[in-house]
This record gives C-alpha cells, sequence and structure tokens, in this order.
C-alpha cells in the first residue's frame, strides 16, 4: 500500500504538477471525475467545518494535523482559515511541493501509524480519506497515534469510505463501525453527515454490469480485484466521454442529495472530540 501510494504521486507529478487532484482521488485521472469526487467530499466537509466555526467561533490560529495530507487539498483549507498547518504524508515528493508551496506552514514525510509529535500538539487533527487506505491494524495504529496527538477538548475530523466495493485500495467500514473504531481510542462522535451519494455512478455501474453480464451469456464477470482489465482505444474514449458526462450531470443531483438522502451515502464525515481533562 505504501509502495503504491508513493508511486501514484510520482507518476501524477511527472504526468502533470498542476494536477493536484488525480493523486488524492482517482489516479487514472478523468479530470471531470476528480472534480465532481472534489466538489461531494467538499459538501461533506463544509458540514464538518462549519460545526468546528461553531464549537470555537472561527479556526483561525488553530494548530492542524493533516494525516496522510496529500497535495494539500485540506491543507490550503486550513491554512485559508488561518489555522496553522502541519501535513504528514508517506509520498516525498508531494511533502516537498507542499513545503515549496506554503512555506508558513509544516511538512514531514511520515507514516500516520508512526509517533512523532507530542503528546497533546494540535487542536484538530484531520484525515479525509486516508484511514480508508490502510489494512486494518494499521486503522487502529493510526487511530491510536491520532488520538494521542489531539488536546484534550480538541477535535478529530474523519472523512472516510463506508461502503463495500470491490477495490483492493480501500478498506471501509459502516459508519457504524468507524465510530466505535474511533470512539475505542477515547474520542467522542460529535456529529455526522453522509456524503458522496454519487448517484449516476452507481446506476451506470448497475446498468453496465447487467449489460456485461448479458453479453456474457448470463455468466458472472469477476470486477474489480486482480489485474485492470485492458480496453481497447476507442472503449477508452468511449468511457471517459461516459464519465466526463455524468460527472457534469452529478452535480444538482449530488447537492440534493446533501439536503434530502435519496441513497445510502458513500463517505461519511465524522467530527470527534477528545473530552476536557
Ligand atoms: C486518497 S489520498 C487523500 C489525500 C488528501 N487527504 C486529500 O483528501 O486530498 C490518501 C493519501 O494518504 C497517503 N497515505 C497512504 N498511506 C499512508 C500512511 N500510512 N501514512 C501517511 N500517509 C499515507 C497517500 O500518500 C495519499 O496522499
Amino acid at each position: 500500500m505504501l509502495a503504491f501510494y508513493e508511486q501514484v504521486h510520482r507518476s501524477a507529478i511527472e504526468r502533470d504538477a498542476a494536477d493536484d487532484l488525480s493523486p488524492a482521488l482517482h489516479w487514472a485521472g478523468n479530470r471531470f471525475f476528480n472534480r465532481f469526487t472534489d466538489y461531494a467530499h467538499r459538501l461533506g466537509m463544509r458540514k464538518a467545518l462549519a460545526y468546528l466555526d461553531t464549537e470555537w467561533g472561527s479556526l483561525k490560529g488553530r494548530s492542524v494535523l493533516d494525516v496522510g495530507c496529500g497535495r494539500g487539498r485540506w491543507t490550503r483549507e486550513f491554512a485559508s482559515r488561518g489555522c496553522r498547518v502541519t501535513g504528514v504524508d508517506i509520498s516525498p515528493e508531494a511533502i516537498s511541493r507542499l513545503a515549496k508551496e506554503m512555506p508558513q506552514h509544516t511538512f514531514v514525510v511520515r507514516r500516520v501509524t508512526e509517533a512523532g509529535f507530542p503528546p497533546g500538539a494540535f487542536d484538530l487533527v484531520n484525515s479525509a480519506t486516508v484511514l480508508q487506505h490502510l489494512p486494518d491494524e494499521s486503522q487502529w495504529s493510526a487511530l491510536r497515534q491520532i488520538g494521542v496527538s489531539i488536546k484534550d477538548g480538541g477535535y478529530f475530523v474523519a472523512l472516510e469510505n463506508c461502503s463495500a466495493f470491490a477495490n483492493p485500495f480501500v478498506f471501509p467500514h459502516s459508519p457504524e463501525d468507524w465510530v466505535r473504531m474511533i470512539e475505542s481510542t477515547g474520542l467522542r462522535l460529535r456529529a455526522s453527515w453522509g456524503c458522496n451519494f454519487e448517484i449516476l455512478f452507481r446506476a451506470w455501474a448497475r446498468l453496465s454490469a447487467g449489460l456485461r453480464r448479458r453479453s456474457a451469456g448470463g455468466t458472472e464477470v469477476a470486477a474489480g480485484r486482480g489485474a485492470p482489465p485492458s480496453f481497447s482505444r476507442s472503449r477508452n474514449l468511449l468511457r471517459s466521454f461516459v464519465y466526463s458526462s455524468l460527472a457534469v450531470a452529478s452535480y444538482a443531483p449530488e447537492w440534493c442529495c446533501h439536503q434530502v438522502p435519496l441513497a445510502a451515502p458513500t463517505h461519511v464525515a465524522m467530527v470527534f472530540q477528545k473530552p476536557k481533562a
């Protein structure tokens, strides 16, 4: 997993250093799809940040640890709200770019499972789609380190996958299990919201799986795990066209789902607090 992410960052920077989204979202990189996914994440994170704004009055001056900061999607968001941010990631390339781009903040190449910060060093720890990429035993070690590094009365924001789907690089849990795991480190859930409903993509996935089954004469076609299927150039172009069109059409339904959930979410945004001593 670590080698996988190091390689994802390296090749994303070689391909297009200005594209901050593909290493954090979909590394094969349909830009329309990644922009839509980023929008959907932001709808969930906006609620978490609004919650903290209400609790603290403002995030200005708060110390924030952004674990698995990647190319700095949330590091920048916290910095723009006046926080002092420390970003950690396993990718030396991503970290050295961020250190150049945001010299007033701190960036460290480190695993989220490793100790390294003094206990209670941060007002807030943020993990946006990071724990979900760690195998179970690493999720536990990461949560222990995160719990220790938060001040008494401080917060932990997590945006993680909660829908089982066939992807060898994602280790999701139901929202209830995420809460159980995180609360077992001593943190307490304060609020949570479903996000990334992605209803058009899910409808498309169901339709195309049905079509594949029919064209295979009713035999189940293995999907997801193992070697990725290779497609001809024309099929790739068609796929890219379909994904781009679905992404563009997905903004309004996604926004509606945040008002009235029309489907189960694929991610959950959660705010936890470390009890005051
Ligand atoms: C899906 S990306 C999310 C990046 C960023 N949080 C965002 O939302 O834009 C997951 C990130 O976690 C990092 N990562 C994966 N395993 C890690 C580990 N054990 N310790 C620290 N970072 C890790 C990857 O390098 C990658 O940047």
